[in-house]
């Protein structure tokens, strides 16, 4: 492997999330994060140069996105997803959660309802909530390990007030990388029924051997025509930090609604620096996120390997894509309510709590595994320690 992704790069006092903010969002200091979905892994090297160049340049004024921006990522949705796109398709947002409130503020009114498929990115129901519409639930159905949809649940619960399905593809936290029959049946339904289907694909890169990511746009012309995309280098080049986000809509009028929105709340200019390592990313980072991949896919074996051998009462959701890991905790012997505390305290391991994934998460934890396999092997071994001692009390 040419990148050393074993090589432990200490990020405290960079004023990061996953480090520097575990005293105020979980009380403690010492605990190992696992929590928010950034990698502890440098950026590709070229994207690196490509902002030292810039950086170098010392003057950081107002930017407009160059066409050469827009090549790269038709280039990069081509290449790696086989999806042939028109720059002209192309919007802009600082963040995909940006573009989601954009979303909802103008394809749907106060008081119309928004369907999301639980457990899912905790921000969705927030967003939607805090925008005066209701959330729907259509949870997911776990059967033997795997989580599918429930096509009949969302039938039942669709009226004409349901505007929006945000769909997460592939899907944080449960890991799933949706097939063709699923995104076509789900598209279906989503169409009959003139609901806009937002389908945030901000996952889509990193994803595991065996399993492929279908653009759900990409799957007809009509699929296209009744969908936004939301995709960015920000996951998958561990940038997510420059805010900046590429949002996909080949419906002409809905370019122009979105574009709009976006206007209005005076967010549509670009941040000079997410523009430079977007598109050094999608240019030259493919070498470096075919390793990143790999080395994974090494720590998630590694991880489900332990939990199998040391700790069997949890159960790893063998995720199909995402750095992501859902953990089944029901079994442990520890109260539901409690299992995120029995993390944290006993554990010393800062991970997302379940529940706020929704209702449905209760009892699980999502652990993120991109870090040096070092850091993960001390994880592992603390909750294994935790729960020898709960045991044996
Ligand atoms: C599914 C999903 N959507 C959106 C986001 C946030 O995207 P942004 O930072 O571009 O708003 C995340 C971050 O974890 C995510 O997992």
């Amino acid at each position: 492997m040419k990148y050393d992704f074993d090589q432990v790069i200490n990020r405290v006092n960079t004023a990061c999330e996953k480090w520097d903010d575990l005293q105020n969002r979980f009380g403690v200091s010492d605990a190992i994060p696992m929590w928010v979905a950034d990698m502890d892994f440098k950026s590709p090297p070229p994207v690196m140069e490509a902002l030292r160049q810039r950086v170098e340049h010392g003057i950081y004024g107002y930017t407009y996105r160059p066409d050469s921006y827009s090549e790269a990522i038709v280039d990069w949705v081509k290449r790696r997803h086989h999806w042939s796109i028109d720059r002209k398709w192309i919007a802009h947002s600082p963040g995909v959660l940006a573009a989601l409130s954009a979303i909802i503020h103008s394809f749907s009114q106060h008081g119309d309802k928004v369907i999301i498929q639980t457990p899912v990115y905790h921000p969705f129901s927030r967003t939607i909530k805090s925008l005066g519409r209701e959330v729907v639930n259509n949870p997911l159905q776990l059967e033997s390990g795997r989580y599918t949809m429930d096509f009949a649940d969302l039938e039942a619960k669709i009226d004409s007030t349901v505007k929006i399905l945000v769909l997460c593809n592939p899907h944080n936290p449960v890991g799933r990388v949706w097939t063709q029959d699923e995104l076509t049946m789900l598209g279906q339904i989503c169409i009959k029924n003139n609901i806009l289907v937002v389908s945030d694909e901000i996952h889509c890169d990193v994803v595991y051997k065996g399993h492929k990511h279908i653009p759900f746009a990409s799957i007809s012309e009509e699929f296209a025509d009744h969908s936004i995309t939301c995709i960015a280098p920000s996951k998958t080049f561990n940038v997510a930090g420059l805010q900046t986000s590429c949002i996909i809509i080949p419906n002409e009028k809905w370019r122009d609604i979105f574009n709009q929105s976006i206007n209005s709340l005076n967010i549509g200019s670009p941040n000079t620096f997410g523009i430079i390592a977007g598109e050094a990313a999608y240019r030259y980072g493919e070498e470096w996120l075919e390793q990143v991949i790999d080395y994974l896919q090494g720590n998630l074996d590694f991880l489900v390997r332990y939990f199998r051998e040391n700790i069997p009462q949890i159960k790893v959701i063998q995720p199909e894509s995402t750095y992501l890991v859902w953990l089944d905790c029901r079994e442990l012997g520890v109260a539901t309510e409690q299992i995120d505390k029995f993390m944290l305290n006993k554990a010393r391991v800062a991970m997302n709590e379940g529940y706020i994934f929704g209702e449905d998460g209760i009892g699980f934890m999502r652990m993120n595994i991109a870090c040096p396999r070092s850091i993960l092997a001390r994880s592992l071994h603390q909750i294994e320690e935790a729960v020898t001692l709960l045991c044996s009390a």
